[in-house]
């Protein structure tokens, strides 16, 4: 039965019910779940997705310690949620996105919302928009970004897993394929499957069966060392799928580079090797010039704007360069990379900021500065879609949301296979979302 209250009564939209629970991610760990109900029976379920590779600039997740879930408990949070964020918006219209996020900013008084929790407020912000597009009976993209949302992500699929998202010895974090040579989003992810499985096959040939262990986002975590051996077995994969590398499926890294950095020496440790900012730099040069890499995410360390536009300057022509925990989707921190000109594109993860209403205002910001923006993922993530209808909300034009396998990210593709087939008139922008082809 569908109850036909409907947006002509504006007494539809007000929150009726907050319920924060914890409930699973896909490490096993808990996290925050919220659901919203409105007065007109509109409901949106929020969760709150985890990082381990955190910048240090990040909302600050509310855990509990001691011992229960080895500390990783969010008992605190839920009940932030239910105590705290539950009785100060109920009441209030569920379309006022912007009051709603304002309200649990000025509630929490932190710079990085250490009190109530990030985890709380990002569930609680996606739960509020899903409710008040529910209410309105429109798919969240749409509410989003109306009936002009009709352009449907790139997809960077990170099929080799490295850093500390898996238990091998590669240095970097993430080996990306980029479909981007497909006149739909549907054919190119095809084709990424196709090459995952390709993938999937060499390993086990190679390296035998312990090989096609996967990481925490579904790519493989082979035993391996050397960054070009993880790109070698890109380029195979792609071949032997019968697809030609460069002209319809792209590559793409992300260093995760803090993690090599070391503070002491003012060096980047690279395969053993001590590197300097230039080092690092004809080291990246080398990669560019040998194989179809299309963008490459924090190639410096969290802090370093000055070697990160030293990078941009010389190669902002050829490739997106990704501040990920450069900017951690933070007003502030892009403002200050789009005056030092340090990147040309921003990796925009809500729960790194917070809100919904902070993530659509870095959005503002990228685009009126002439940067890519790429919806993503954590590394611990729910079945939640939310991200494949913002990325779709906002034209974003790029999506990171991990290989095409496991269900916390395969519910992602699946809802733009959906939103694909909804749209009048899907748009896909392939190569044109790069400065250019490789
Ligand atoms: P994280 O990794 O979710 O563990 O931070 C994703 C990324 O670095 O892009
Ligand atoms: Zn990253």
């Amino acid at each position: 039965m569908h109850v036909i209250y409907h947006s002509e009564y504006d007494e539809a939209f007000l929150i009726k019910s907050v319920r924060g629970r914890w409930v699973l991610d896909s490490r096993g760990n808990p996290t925050v779940q919220v659901k919203v109900v409105t007065e007109g029976l509109g409901v949106g379920v929020g969760y709150a997705p985890s990082g381990a590779s955190t910048g240090v600039h990040e909302a600050v997740e509310v855990r509990d310690g001691g011992r229960e879930f080895h500390g990783k408990g969010v008992g605190r949070a839920v009940e932030n949620v239910n105590k705290m964020i539950a009785p100060a918006i109920i009441g209030m219209d569920s379309r006022r996105q912007r009051e709603i996020d304002m309200k649990m900013i000025e509630m929490d008084g932190t710079r990085n919302k250490a009190r109530i929790g990030g985890n709380a407020i990002v569930a609680t912000s996606i739960a509020v928009a899903k409710a008040a597009a529910s209410t309105m009976d429109l798919p969240l993209y749409q509410y989003i970004g109306g009936k002009q949302a009709d352009l449907l992500p790139v997809p960077m699929l990170n099929i080799i897993n490295g850093g500390v998202h898996a238990g091998n010895k590669l240095d970097f974090q993430e080996f990306m394929i980029v479909p981007a040579g497909f006149s739909t989003f549907s054919e190119a992810l095809r084709a990424s499957v196709e090459i995952y499985h390709e993938l999937k096959n060499i390993l086990k040939n190679r390296y035998g069966p312990q090989a096609i262990n996967v990481g925490d986002e579904g790519g493989f975590a082979p035993p391996l060392e050397k960054t070009r051996e993880a790109l070698d077995l890109l380029v195979d994969s792609i071949k032997a799928a019968g697809y030609s590398p460069g002209d319809q499926v792209a590559l793409a890294l992300d260093v995760a580079s803090s993690r090599l950095f070391n503070r002491d020496r003012n060096v980047y440790v690279i395969e053993g090797q001590e590197l300097s900012v230039d080092k690092l730099i004809d080291y990246y040069s080398k990669l560019v010039n040998d194989y179809p890499i299309v963008s490459i995410e924090d190639p410096f360390h969290e802090d370093d704007f000055e070697a990160f536009a030293k990078f941009t300057s010389e190669f902002s022509h050829r490739i997106l360069v990704v501040g990920d925990d450069l900017f951690v989707t933070n007003p502030e921190r892009l403002e200050k990379g789009i005056s030092m000109r340090a990147a040309n594109a921003v990796l925009v993860k809500v729960n790194q900021v917070g809100t919904l209403t902070e993530t659509f205002a870095v959005i503002d910001i990228a685009r009126t500065a002439g940067y890519r923006t790429i919806i993503s993922h954590r590394s611990g993530e729910t079945e939640d879609t939310a991200i494949s209808d913002l990325a779709v909300g906002v034209r974003a034009g790029l999506i990171k949301t991990g290989a095409p396998a496991r269900g916390e990210r395969t519910a992602k593709y699946n809802r733009l296979l959906e939103i694909e087939e909804e749209v009048e008139k899907p748009k896909y922008p392939g190569f044109s979302v790069f400065p250019r082809k490789p």
